[in-house]
């Protein structure tokens, strides 16, 4: 089995879906497994331009993963510019996706993807600031939309205090553990 682990946080160490998503692959992989890894503030993407769909490296490292674990930490409300670079080079009319007569079509079943998110609020069903939540909404619709459901793990209330990002860590890596069985 081959595990893509892609992260893209921009607070190195401090991170908390660094350390979350790096728990989920240790809990997914198992000894033969081969780890692909793209830390995509090291070594960004560029924005997307019309020649960048010559190259596909991107788009076929994702195609040949069985799992694809994923670090997604909310700035300003969304997903890091450079997760987007990503995403741009994975929806791809006719590979990841085609248009039916009967509306579109994902084309990416069979593989499981995990998103490892970190978010400094609350966005809970009801909570005063639900309605910005475009994090883990887009990821679902853009994931849903290749044909995959995505599973989440999240630490939310990060920039409540430290109490509350040592706890939300702690619980959201105990998630992790649940993954493999
Ligand atoms: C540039 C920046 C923008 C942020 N914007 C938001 C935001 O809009 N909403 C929110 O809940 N938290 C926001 N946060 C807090 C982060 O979501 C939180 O610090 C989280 O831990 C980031 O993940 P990381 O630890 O993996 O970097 C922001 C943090 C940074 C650095």
């Amino acid at each position: 089995m081959t595990i893509l682990h892609i992260d893209s946080s921009i607070t190195g160490d401090q991170s908390a879906s660094r350390a979350i998503s790096r728990s989920v692959v240790d809990q997914l992989r198992s000894g033969g497994d081969a780890v692909v890894s793209r830390d995509l503030v090291s070594e960004p993407l560029p924005h997307l331009t019309l020649d960048a769909f010559a190259d596909s490296t991107v788009l076929d490292e994702f195609l040949a993963a069985d799992t694809v674990v994923i670090g997604a930490p909310m700035y300003n409300f969304t997903l890091p510019t450079q997760l987007k670079a990503w995403l741009d080079r994975i929806l791809v009319a006719g590979k990841t996706f085609r248009y039916t007569e009967s509306g579109p079509e994902g084309l990416v079943g069979g593989k499981r993807v995990v998103i490892a998110l970190a978010r400094g609020g609350f966005y809970g069903a009801g909570s005063p600031a639900a309605s910005l939540e475009h994090l883990e909404t887009y990821l679902r619709g853009v994931f849903n939309f290749i044909g995959i459901e995505p599973e989440f793990v999240a630490a939310d209330g990060l920039a409540i205090g430290p109490e509350q990002r040592e706890s939300s860590v702690r619980e959201a890596l105990g998630q992790t553990v649940r993954l493999a069985a």
